[in-house]
């Protein structure tokens, strides 16, 4: 089979490996369609502080089941799925409270165990999910994505009375802009982001403003509207957007962060508690997988929208530096493998 391996940072190939057996509790996938993410590009170009080297990287995709080995009862070949890339203990705190998303030995697909941009990839059978005959192929690659935006979003308990602020109309701002709207109904979604044709998507998905802060502030746009956004949600994490959250919230507002930024952001302890604000962060998902495959069933969300191109897999290449290099134009990127 060809696996796509990062050797070392800048360093990747399609590499021929042997057809990988599953272990005890193990399915084999043979993968059909993969997505994109930052997190592959960061592993690629060195700045995932995790990552391991060789690396098969990819955590988003979606495949049939091929092979089983001893002791798997609940899947079969034959079976269209996706795969939390999300695997835990069970037994450590974090796991015991519903958190197995921040495992104290977590092991994420993709970053430090070999993930799916792969012709095949074997995988514990607990991380697997069926996708129902009503979920295409290319909405169930989109799973992954969206459980980022259940897992935030989960945190907050949406109401339809609040406003919402998104910073970034990346694939993490459009994927919770189209949870608030189409799961929570929330009345108010705004987006604010530096580039328009990613602001046009935000509108495609739902949202009921939009705004550019390139140049013009976004506190003074909210302030002449009399706005005062009752949940915010930073899916652009420059660390100055905390600080200027806090500022802008209502009181009794709920933030939510999901940045991996080591440097440091201001904030003032008077600007939280004078308002009673409450802070949540959000870290990959915590079995939301079921949740998302319901959601897309029922048609609260429509992945199509994200989706700006797809190209074979052998083209990864080329795939990884257009979706790094045009955000006016990429937003999520499709390998496909077999077809
Ligand atoms: P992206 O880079 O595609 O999107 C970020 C967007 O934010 C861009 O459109 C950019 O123009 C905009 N932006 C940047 N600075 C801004 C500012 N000051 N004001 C307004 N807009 C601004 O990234 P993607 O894939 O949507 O991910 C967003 C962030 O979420 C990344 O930092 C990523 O590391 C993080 N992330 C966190 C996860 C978690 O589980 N906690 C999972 C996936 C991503
Ligand atoms: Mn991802
Ligand atoms: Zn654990």
């Amino acid at each position: 089979m060809e696996s796509i391996v990062i050797q070392q940072p800048n360093n990747l190939w399609i590499e021929q490996r042997p057809l990988p057996l599953p272990e005890p509790g193990e399915v084999r996938i043979k993968v059909k369609i993969a997505g994109i993410c930052g997190s592959d590009s960061h592993i690629y170009r060195g700045h995932n502080p995790f990552a391991q080297y060789p690396r098969v990287i990819g955590h988003e995709f979606y495949g049939i089941i091929d092979a089983v080995g001893d002791g798997v009862r609940n899947k079969s070949p034959g079976e269209r799925v996706v795969v939390d890339p999300v695997i835990s203990c069970g037994v450590c705190y974090p796991c015991t409270v519903g958190k197995p998303n921040v495992c104290t030995s977590l092991t994420v697909l993709g970053v430090h165990r070999d993930g799916g941009f792969s012709e095949y990839v074997t995988v514990p059978e607990s991380n697997v999910y069926c996708i129902p005959d009503s979920v295409s192929d290319r909405q169930a690659v989109m799973v992954e994505p969206f459980t980022i935006a259940a897992n935030v979003t989960g945190q907050v308990a949406p109401t339809k009375n609040d406003i919402a602020l998104i910073y970034g109309a990346g694939p993490m701002g459009l994927t919770t802009v189209q949870v608030l709207k189409g799961v929570y109904q929330v009345k108010t979604v705004i987006v604010v982001d530096r580039i328009n044709a990613r602001l046009a998507m935000a509108k495609a998905c739902g949202a009921d403003e939009t705004m550019n802060n390139t140049r013009r502030p976004l506190a003074q746009y909210l302030a002449e509207k009399g706005i005062r956004p009752t949940l915010i949600i930073d899916a652009a994490c420059h660390p100055a957007i905390l600080t200027e959250a806090i500022d802008l919230a209502s009181p009794a507002a709920r933030i939510v962060i999901m940045g991996f930024s080591s440097a440091p952001s201001q904030i003032i302890q008077q600007g939280i508690t004078g308002k009673e604000l409450t802070i949540f962060s959000s870290r990959l998902n915590a079995h939301k997988f079921p949740v998302v495959i319901e959601w897309m069933q029922k048609k609260l969300i429509d992945p199509e929208k994200l989706i700006t191109q797809q190209f074979d897999y052998r083209q990864v290449i080329d795939a990884i530096t257009l979706f790094e290099t045009d955000q006016q134009r990429c937003c999520k990127v499709l390998l496909s493998f077999s077809v």
